[in-house]
């Protein structure tokens, strides 16, 4: 099968598209990376070329050693992805210390992985350690709602969870883990990364202040879904802020009960007195 038919360029080729119709990819805004599975990394063996130079990825993930990620491009619109795949996606290997990496496919006419690897990397190293290989897609976004938020709430990740649990009953059984916000940084290196995956240790939601979201999961179908929970209740609150505020709420102990019926952890760091 020719690589561009396979399931998991499919799937990566719908969720660009989707995501860029709901307008969180104005321009070259946001990227997307999923780490190939075994036997797609086999799979691709005959269309790939391995003969490329290695470049430093400037962080060290050493879990991710000889692993494959389809990922973005610097500087490349999500919106043209399902245009033409092979100049503004590639396939990377990261060598056998997880220090370099080299692209073995697409990314055509000298183009670079996003200028956001840093970020995506450190939460792929971070989320395949603590889901044991399980999570394979990191989805950087900039969403509109989450975004203006970042202007009027306290920039605390324990605020942010309940703030939005708050907008949707389904919220907390969506992201039960929470969100973790980073302060304003400059995007685009390691320092970043450090901060996003830490962050990403207990959370599969993390906004950066005045710029965007990062969300991680098991497939591009849970990603993209979260991305789209998240920033939906995002978009309620402002609605209801611009309304003049909440005249009535689900309460501390309605989450509590909520917790025993769908059979959820919600930490009580998340429920705290207003
Ligand atoms: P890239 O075009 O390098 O992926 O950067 C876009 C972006 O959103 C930076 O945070
Ligand atoms: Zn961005």
């Amino acid at each position: 099968m020719e690589l561009l038919q396979m399931k998991f360029m499919r799937e990566y080729t719908k969720i660009t598209k989707d995501a860029a119709l709901k307008g969180w990819h104005e321009r070259n805004g946001g990227n997307i990376s999923y780490r190939l599975k075994e036997e797609e990394a086999v799979a691709i063996r005959d269309f790939v070329n391995e003969e490329s130079e290695y470049t430093a990825i400037g962080v060290t993930v050493e879990n991710l050693a000889s692993e494959y990620f389809l990922l973005t491009g610097s500087g490349k619109f999500i919106r043209n992805v399902a245009l033409s795949q092979e100049e503004n996606v590639g396939i990377i290997k990261i060598d056998e210390k997880g220090e370099n990496y080299k692209i073995v496919w697409g990314l055509i006419n000298g183009a670079k992985p996003t200028s956001e690897l840093a970020s995506h990397l450190m939460s792929h190293s971070v989320k395949k350690r603590k889901t044991n290989d399980k999570y394979r897609v990191i989805m950087h976004s900039h969403t509109t709602n989450l975004i203006a938020l970042t202007f009027v709430l306290p920039l605390d990740g324990k605020v942010f969870t309940r703030e939005l649990w708050e907008m949707a009953t389904e919220c907390p059984v969506v992201f039960p883990d929470g969100i973790g916000v980073v302060p304003w940084m400059v995007p685009g290196g390691a320092e970043i990364g450090k901060e996003t995956s830490n962050l990403m240790e207990e959370h599969d939601v993390v906004i950066w202040a005045h710029h965007g979201t990062f969300c991680s999961g098991e497939t591009m179908d849970l990603t993209f879904g979260l991305m789209d929970t998240v920033e939906k209740s995002a978009e309620i609150l402002v609605k209801v802020l611009a309304m003049g505020g909440k005249k009535q709420t689900i309460t501390a102990d309605n989450f509590r009960d909520l917790a025993e019926g769908f059979n959820v952890i919600l930490p009580e760091k998340f429920l705290y007195e207003k």
